[in-house]
């Protein structure tokens, strides 16, 4: 078995264990006095690692020069819309019972919801296109600039979190510090980028239209 499919075997078991703990604890009376809770907590807590996980991909391939990486992003942000989708659903079908009278109110009274209800919907196109075909179909310039919407869906969770929780913010700062980091990275990958092409430009000689 080759590095990457080795890589991408363990990735996959080790990304079902949150929902293998929680399935297991259900069918043990493992989730305490308020199942809900524990299992919105989680796949929440999940969504948000796995998208940190898939944007760090790339600065990580970079700085090890491991360029391979590459091969096991898909599954990652994959498991992220996974988990995100098991959040959504725990809460509209769990929680609200497919109530919309309840979820309206929910939602003017913990504006957090909204925010955490977009981060979810910007990942769907992304997670449609994931695919080989709609690489080749979108083109790769089109299909990167969609996918930077991942960077969005960080910031709109980090904001999600912070605004949910009352007292200790401890836990939304430390993922907000990593994606700051990480957002940072890509900024100053850009911005060498233009500079690099700026001169590139600048070095080479324009020629003349009338040479006499
Ligand atoms: C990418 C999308 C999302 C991410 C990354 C995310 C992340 C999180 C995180 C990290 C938590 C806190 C977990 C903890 O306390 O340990 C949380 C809680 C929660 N999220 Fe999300 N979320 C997302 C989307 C949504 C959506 C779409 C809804 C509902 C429409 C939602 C509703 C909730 C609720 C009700 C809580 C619990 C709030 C409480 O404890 O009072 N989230 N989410």
């Amino acid at each position: 078995m080759n590095r990457l499919r080795l890589t991408k075997t363990i990735i996959f078991l080790a990304a079902l264990v949150p929902l293998e703990r929680l399935v297991w604890k259900a069918l043990h009376d493992g989730l305490g006095a308020n199942p809900i809770e524990v299992i919105t907590h989680s796949t929440g807590d999940w969504t948000l690692i796995l998208v940190l996980t898939t944007l760090s991909i790339t600065p990580l391939r970079w700085i090890t020069r491991q360029y391979w990486l590459i091969g096991v992003r898909r599954m990652i942000g994959l498991f992220a819309f996974f988990y995100a989708t098991l959040h959504f659903l725990t809460y509209i079908w769990l929680d609200k019972f497919f109530d919309i009278h309840e979820m309206v109110k929910d939602v003017a009274k913990r504006p957090f919801i909204t925010v955490g209800f977009s981060a979810f919907v910007l990942l769907i196109p992304l997670a449609l296109t994931s695919t080989a075909w709609s690489i080749r179909r979108l083109g790769g310039r089109n299909w990167q600039r969609l996918h930077r919407l991942i960077y969005f869906t960080g910031i709109l969770a980090v904001v999600h979190y912070t605004w949910l929780v009352k007292a200790d913010r401890r836990k939304p700062i430390e993922y907000g510090i990593v994606l700051s980091v990480l957002l940072l990275y890509r900024v100053g990958v850009w911005g060498f980028e233009k500079a690099s092409e700026k001169t590139k430009q600048q070095a080479i000689p324009v020629p003349s239209r009338n040479p006499l």
